[in-house]
């Protein structure tokens, strides 16, 4: 069976790709950011192990990508994510906050990238998916504010463009994903998807995707989301 690593993989979305995948029979490494979230990843049945891997934390991310080395990994769901103080007023901006956001939401999934590319590389479906938002893009800001959230999704999106390029050699595809509005903690209970929802139509997205759809950002039902 293919074999999928998990970013942010103890709670909503993350948590979700889990246990989906861990349904459909396929091996599962799903990680975390603390040692807190290994007993909701256990609750998973199925073939799971849950890591415990920090995406702020290098040490860690390569600590894990040593320790799994000899594993192909099919596909890599690049989840874990922070949005940042939900207030995010003008003329009151948390700027360490910024740089934690920063540090989890681009620095992390390049290092993640660096770490397990040559493991993507060994398998065979060759898959990077990176959680991005449609917050993120220029197009689409009408609305202003989210100066945190969007500039870090934004840079993401920048980080896993260059990737598709840089990694398409190995015959890797990278896809960038809106996951739609989800009820998950970050999301809140006024989201128009539930986690199971959202997961499903991403997953069918991933396994769809083709070198053809290397680079793109598409939005959950798959519509192309304008930069
Ligand atoms: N929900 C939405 O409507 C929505 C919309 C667009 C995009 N997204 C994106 O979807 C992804 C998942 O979001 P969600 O809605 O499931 O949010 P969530 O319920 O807040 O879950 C976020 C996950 O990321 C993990 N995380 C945070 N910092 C981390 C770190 N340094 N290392 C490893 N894991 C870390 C959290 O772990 P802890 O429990 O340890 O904090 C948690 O598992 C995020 O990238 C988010 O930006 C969500």
């Amino acid at each position: 069976m293919p074999t999928v690593l998990i970013t942010g993989a103890n709670r909503g979305i993350g948590l979700e790709f889990a246990r989906q995948y861990a349904t459909d029979g396929w091996r599962v490494f799903a990680t975390c950011r603390s040692g807190d979230g290994l007993g909701d990843i256990g609750m998973i049945e199925g073939d799971v192990e849950g890591l415990v891997m920090d995406v702020a934390d290098h040490g860690q991310i390569d600590a894990v990508a040593g320790r799994l080395h000899n594993e192909p990994i099919d596909v890599l769901v690049q989840n874990a994510g922070v949005m940042g103080p939900r207030r995010q007023p003008f003329g009151g901006t948390d700027y360490r906050e910024w740089e934690t956001a920063m540090r989890v939401n681009v620095f992390g999934p390049m290092k993640v990238a660096e770490a397990f590319a040559a493991q993507v590389g060994r398998s065979e479906q060759k898959r990077m998916a990176f959680i991005s938002s449609r917050l993120a893009s220029m197009t689409e800001n009408t609305s202003g504010a989210y100066f945190i959230y969007r500039s870090s999704k934004a840079a993401l999106n920048a980080v896993a463009k260059s990737l598709s390029i840089n990694l398409a050699g190995a015959g890797i595809t990278s896809i960038i994903l809106h996951p739609g509005w989800v009820r998950t903690r970050m999301g809140g209970p006024d989201g128009n998807l539930d986690p199971a929802e959202s997961v499903s139509a991403l997953r069918k997205l991933i396994a769809q995707s083709s070198p053809a759809d290397n680079g793109r950002f598409l939005n959950v039902d798959g519509a192309e989301i304008p930069w």
